[in-house]
């Protein structure tokens, strides 16, 4: 009969993170990525009081079916579309992610992503790989510079207000849309000024989009956002794959509508719509933008800190501290910390 709690990681980390789980909990860590299905990630959930888990698990009413135990899901990002958030408050689960530790690491790519583009350095680099650089032209390469045009930031959260920081050093003025004003404090520290959607990709020459995917951001940038923009504008995209009609955005790189874009995050990744992989004017990674030793070992520690919090351990012991449904957990009646009922 098990003495201790159960938690399951669904991908491997950093085992001396996770081994500060070990003296409260049996941790059973998956040796490898594996792609689980909802057969077997319902089994999974149905046998552990905690879950450590990747956005490729997408957690919902069937996932949750036999999970009688389990008590808190540990989401390994900021974003969490693929938690419902709904069937885990009905079903009294608390639900957390990893905000603010990875800001400063995701800010970073997705400048690396507009001067990549703008610089088109991923046309370049395999140019020269192919064998094709004999000789060094004047007017080869020809990229655009940042310095001096107009940032555009679609969704100033931490992260949006992180990169909006940097632009200072390269001399941009910064323009904002968020779903509400941000304090007059945060706007003069960021230099931000809030405009409506359209002004934003009318007057954007770069604009960075940095917005959670929901319903209501489903293809926030399609065709008609799309034809609003300069044509000589660079579009970074480090969010959400969903946020962007990517079918969309390939047609107005093709035909010229869009000078370049940068994507981290694309429709159903790990595939790449194929119209992009034609393109050479899209800079193309594989949704990367936290991935840094430092900050997947910070993202796994607070993954780590929730779960322990939630069962009374820990400096955080109690309500755990990066809580994504906490008044569906209070209409459930759940209190913190949770003594589980060990089988
Ligand atoms: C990454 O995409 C995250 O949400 O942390």
């Amino acid at each position: 009969m098990p003495t201790r709690p159960r938690v399951w990681v669904s991908r491997p980390t950093f085992d001396d993170v996770i081994a500060r789980l070990e003296p409260h909990f049996e941790v059973t860590a998956e040796p490898k990525e594996t792609k689980f299905g909802p057969t077997e990630l319902a089994a999974k959930l149905a046998d552990c009081d905690a879950a450590i888990v990747g956005l490729k698990e997408r957690v919902g009413t069937a996932e949750l079916a036999g999970a009688k135990r389990l008590r808190i899901v540990a989401n390994l990002g900021v974003g969490y579309d693929n938690l419902d958030l709904a069937a885990l408050g009905a079903a009294g689960i608390a639900a957390s992610n990893t905000a603010d530790v990875l800001n400063e690491s995701v800010a970073d790519y997705a400048w690396a992503l507009l001067l990549g583009a703008s610089r088109r350095m991923g046309a370049a680099e395999r140019w020269l790989r192919a064998g094709e650089w004999r000789a060094t032209e004047f007017k080869g390469w020809l990229g655009t510079d940042v310095r001096g045009r107009t940032l555009g930031i679609l969704g100033m959260g931490r992260i949006g207000q992180a990169i909006a920081r940097r632009a200072q050093g390269f001399g941009m003025p910064v323009l904002y849309h968020n779903r509400s004003r941000l304090p007059e404090a945060v706007e003069r520290d960021c230099r931000a000024r809030l405009v409506d959607k359209g002004t934003l990709l009318r007057e954007s020459d770069c604009l960075m989009l940095v917005l959670p995917l929901t319903p209501a951001t489903r293809h926030a940038i399609g065709a008609a956002e799309l034809a609003h923009m300069k044509p000589t504008a660079v579009l970074v995209n480090v969010a959400r794959g969903g946020i962007v009609d990517d079918a969309a955005l390939a047609a107005a790189l093709r035909e010229g509508r869009l000078a370049a874009a940068g994507l981290d995050v694309f429709e159903g990744e790990p595939r790449v719509h194929p119209d992009l992989l034609a393109l050479d004017n899209v800079l193309l990674s594989p949704h990367i933008a936290s991935a840094t030793t430092d900050t997947r070992r910070a993202m796994t520690a607070v993954a780590v800190d929730n779960v322990l919090a939630c069962f009374g351990h820990g400096p955080h012991a109690g309500p755990p501290p990066n809580l994504l449904n906490p008044e569906a957990l209070a209409a459930a009646g759940v209190i913190f910390p949770i003594h589980p009922k060990l089988t």
